[in-house]
């Protein structure tokens, strides 16, 4: 069901799996109102169902965004960009090896379906865990690695700068921060290159406050976890999903961390790993190369590692029992 006016000259953003992070993804990209957007999901009438209230926040809020909600990927043909979130949660009795089956199987199913509408279209990767699900999109999909970005970087550290304003007592807006690694227990925050107002916190903060802050944003998903018990964040995943969305279709060539396919870069290869990237039309139009101390590089190596255990696990289960 499409509502608005579709068929313009807007670009097409496709959202997989229109649950909490797709729901928000759809919600603040309709309000920068340059983009017409499908919202794709197995369950019966969910997605039309936030589409039309979405379309209906419109005349209130005031953008044109088509939204569309649907079962199929008919509706989804010639999307510039492909968002993944579909996938479920771990439930009580699961193994992680369970979830990781269970995702690789719809994430794999989800692109192939995707990319058969959308051959030219750049695939933004949320669903968990993230670097992993990357490698499983970049397989089915059979796209060049520019056009394969899992987001994670954005928002830990959007989380890293939350916690860092709070700390400092500035603006959000004058801190910036980075975020290095894999999404997940060793991601790697650089406060080196975490600043406010352009100096670097290290100069700033005592080192057990630049630990404490580092290891907050490390636990930042575990956090909003254990607050909220039904599920976990949504509203920041789905901000940091637009800013990279944003940053694409308005080739705005922006730097922003994000996990992409490393091929040499970083001592890395072969293995989906946030660094720093400038996106713009196209996708990824650069991998930014940070000079690191000793230390860092390690905890980067460290955290590379954690993802080619995923990726390797993956492959045994693949092994066991294919997928479909
Ligand atoms: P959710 O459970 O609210 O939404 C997932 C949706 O996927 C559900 O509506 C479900 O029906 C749908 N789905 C399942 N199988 C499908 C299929 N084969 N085709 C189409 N849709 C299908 O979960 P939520 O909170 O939206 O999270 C989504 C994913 O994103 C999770 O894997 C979560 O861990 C991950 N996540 C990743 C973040 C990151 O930084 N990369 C941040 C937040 C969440
Ligand atoms: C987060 O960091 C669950 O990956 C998700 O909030």
């Amino acid at each position: 069901m499409a509502n608005g006016r579709s068929g313009r000259a807007r670009p097409k953003v496709s959202v997989v799996g229109a649950g909490m992070v797709g729901g928000a993804v759809a919600q603040y990209l309709a309000l920068r109102d340059y983009a017409d957007i499908v919202l794709v999901d197995i369950v019966e009438g969910m997605p039309q169902g936030k589409a039309l209230d979405l379309a209906e926040s419109a005349p209130v809020l005031g953008y044109d965004s088509a939204l569309t909600g649907t079962n199929g990927y008919e509706e989804t043909a010639g999307s510039d960009i492909v968002v993944i979130t579909s996938g479920i949660a771990r439930k009580p009795g699961m193994s992680r090896d369970d979830l990781l089956r269970t995702n690789m199987g719809i994430v794999r199913d989800v692109t192939e379906k995707a990319v058969h509408q959308s051959p030219d279209a750049i695939l933004i990767v949320v669903s968990n865990p993230l670097d992993a699900m990357c490698h499983v999109a970049f397989g089915a999909a059979g796209f060049p690695r520019e056009r394969v970005i899992g987001m994670a970087g954005v928002l830990d550290s959007a989380r890293f700068r939350t916690f860092i304003a709070e700390a400092t007592d500035v603006s959000v807006e004058d801190v910036s921060a980075m975020v290095l690694g894999g999404h997940g227990d060793t991601m790697v925050p650089i406060s080196r290159y975490s600043t406010v107002a352009g100096v670097p916190i290290t100069q700033i903060l005592e080192p057990e406050q630049v630990k404490a802050l580092e290891e907050r944003t490390a636990n930042g998903g575990a956090e909003i976890v254990s607050l909220l018990k039904t599920g976990s964040a949504y509203q920041a995943p789905g901000a940091s999903v637009v800013e990279m969305i944003d940053s694409i279709l308005l080739d705005k060539r922006r730097i922003l961390p994000c996990s992409v396919l490393l091929q040499g870069e970083y001592g890395i290869d072969g293995l989906f790993v946030g660094v720093p990237v400038k996106l713009g039309e196209g996708g990824v139009r650069q991998i930014i190369e940070l000079s690191l101390l000793p230390e860092e590089a390690a905890a980067l190596q460290k955290s590379a590692g954690a993802v080619r255990d995923l990726v390797e696990a993956m492959e045994r289960l693949a092994a066991e029992a294919p997928t479909g």
